[in-house]
């Protein structure tokens, strides 16, 4: 049999294989995301940017457990006008760079894309779901008129593709989803985190200093694939699955359940980019074994 072909699309946006970095994970200078690249991932999401630069949270702000992990980092990053030159450097060495950004405001996420712009990224994604940082991401991101109005500002401010990064922390996340397509996003990515905290019963007190924080990894995996699920289901436009993925048939579930491709974060932290060279491996054995010849023909297969 035939090499399957592991090519997909966002949108407009083509990709090699369906494998993305994603956000928050070795996003922070282009050498960290050129050598991702290199080693398997057909793009990257770089870290959330936002206007100013913020130090984030003081330690301890993250917490390793069996299936995964949970972190409060405080959305700590150099400011948009440190970032531009992360941004060109990473788009000059040929990746594909979906920049990330956070605002607190519908004209601040316009002007941080607007800047994304100009530094030539591919797409902007727009953090609405970070769960736990006062007056952003989630705080913006949990009722479909907010989702709608960021959105939509953004729209008439900028040309680039717009992803929505939607949090599962609500009862209806196709809703906030469909929001977004209606006010002109081109792609969803779900999920981001699902709120969590950890308890040291010896010290009496949360592990976290901010004690609330994002669960991530295999834990949270079925609730990514319901909520790409629901989503596809609602809506029309690609979507980006993302949650506990680290395997190649990982993959194929969440393209089974409706995306077009995939972001994979934290198997990255644990078993650095080397896993992506991996998965993409495990993705194409499975394929010419359940003989599929072309992601296209996975996407959304169980819901049909
Ligand atoms: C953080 O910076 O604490 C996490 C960001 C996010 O969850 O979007």
């Amino acid at each position: 049999m035939s090499v399957p072909d592991t090519g997909t699309a966002v949108g407009t946006l083509k990709f090699r294989n369906p494998l993305l970095l994603a956000s928050g994970i070795l996003g922070e200078s282009a050498a960290s995301m050129v050598r991702v690249y290199n080693s398997g991932a057909a793009g990257v999401v770089t870290k959330s940017i936002g206007s100013e630069s913020r130090p984030g949270y003081r330690n301890p702000t993250v917490f390793e457990f069996g299936s995964g992990m949970l972190n409060a980092m405080g959305l700590p990053n150099p400011g948009i006008v440190d970032f531009g030159e992360v941004v060109r450097k990473t788009r000059a060495s040929g990746v594909p760079t979906i920049a990330s950004i956070f605002g607190s405001s519908p004209a601040e996420f316009a002007a941080l894309a607007a800047s994304m712009q100009e530094y030539g990224a591919d797409a902007v994604e727009l953090n609405l779901s970070c769960p736990h940082v006062e007056g952003f991401g989630a705080e913006i991101g949990s009722t479909p008129a907010m989702v709608g109005e960021v959105v939509k500002t953004v729209r008439d401010s900028v040309s680039l593709p717009i992803w929505a990064k939607m949090t599962p922390n609500v009862s209806d996340v196709a809703a906030l989803a469909g929001a977004a397509e209606d006010a002109g996003a081109d792609a969803i990515v779900a999920i981001n985190t699902v709120k969590g905290m950890a308890i040291s019963a010896k010290l009496r007190m949360p592990v976290l200093s901010h004690s609330v924080g994002g669960m991530s990894g295999r834990a949270v995996k079925y609730v990514g694939l319901r909520s790409v699920y629901e989503i596809s289901g609602r809506c029309g436009l690609p979507v980006v699955g993302v949650g506990g993925i680290s395997c190649g048939e990982d993959v194929a579930e969440y393209l089974m359940a409706g995306a077009s491709a995939v972001q994979v974060g934290t198997a990255v932290s644990e078993g650095g980019p080397g896993v992506f060279g991996r998965i993409a491996g495990e993705l194409s054995s499975f394929m010419s074994s359940e003989g599929f010849s072309s992601i296209r023909e996975m996407v959304g297969i169980a819901r049909r």
